[in-house]
């Protein structure tokens, strides 16, 4: 590389993201991923994109199942975005104590969040160290609550949006 790879990575924690939980499923196994590299691409076909490390297991499921749920978390779901981000158990149910419920592909679709995206990977693209899953939206909804806020991410810390003006 170039440049320092450290300087890499502090540039792009300028661009401040939301944070998701990315869910798939197998039979009744389900895994979760919380991640920020989550981007809109078409909206004819409908097509969003996530970024996933190759060595995250998340990698693998998502080879496997070829489904998956972006869960678009609210401020109050901090800890949500922790245990998705290596606390949740390799092995049992990472959703045993989180409300939750399936829709179109039987990804898991968290409950008490801004919205949610559940797709079949459209396709794949080699990424370097990571993989771009694209996948085609078969079923979307927002929450019926105006009130919910959403967690942030900037400079490897988690924030949260300011109230407007007036
Ligand atoms: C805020 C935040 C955003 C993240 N975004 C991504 C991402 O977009 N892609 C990714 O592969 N990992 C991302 N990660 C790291 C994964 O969540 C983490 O490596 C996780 O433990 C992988 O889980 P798994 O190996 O059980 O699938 C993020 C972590 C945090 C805290």
């Amino acid at each position: 590389m170039p440049f320092d790879p450290a300087l890499f990575r502090q540039v792009l924690g300028r661009f401040a993201t939301g944070v998701t939980v990315v869910t798939t499923c197998m039979g009744d196994s389900k895994h979760g991923m919380t991640a920020n590299a989550f981007t809109s691409v078409s909206l004819d076909p409908p097509l969003i994109l996530v970024s996933v490390d190759k060595k995250a297991d998340m990698h693998d499921w998502l080879l496997d199942s070829g489904v998956f749920c972006v869960n678009i978390l609210p401020e109050h779901r901090r800890a949500w975005s922790d245990w998705w981000a290596g606390k949740a158990p390799k092995d049992g149910d990472q959703f045993a104590d989180i409300p939750h419920s399936a829709k179109e592909t039987g990804s898991p679709v968290l409950d008490e969040c801004l919205g949610f995206l559940d797709c079949k990977v459209w396709a794949r693209y080699e990424g370097g160290d990571h993989t771009l899953f694209l996948g085609e939206v078969q079923e979307a909804a927002v929450s019926e609550d105006d009130s919910l806020r959403p967690l942030l991410f900037f400079a490897s810390k988690y924030g949260k949006l300011q109230a407007e003006e007036g």
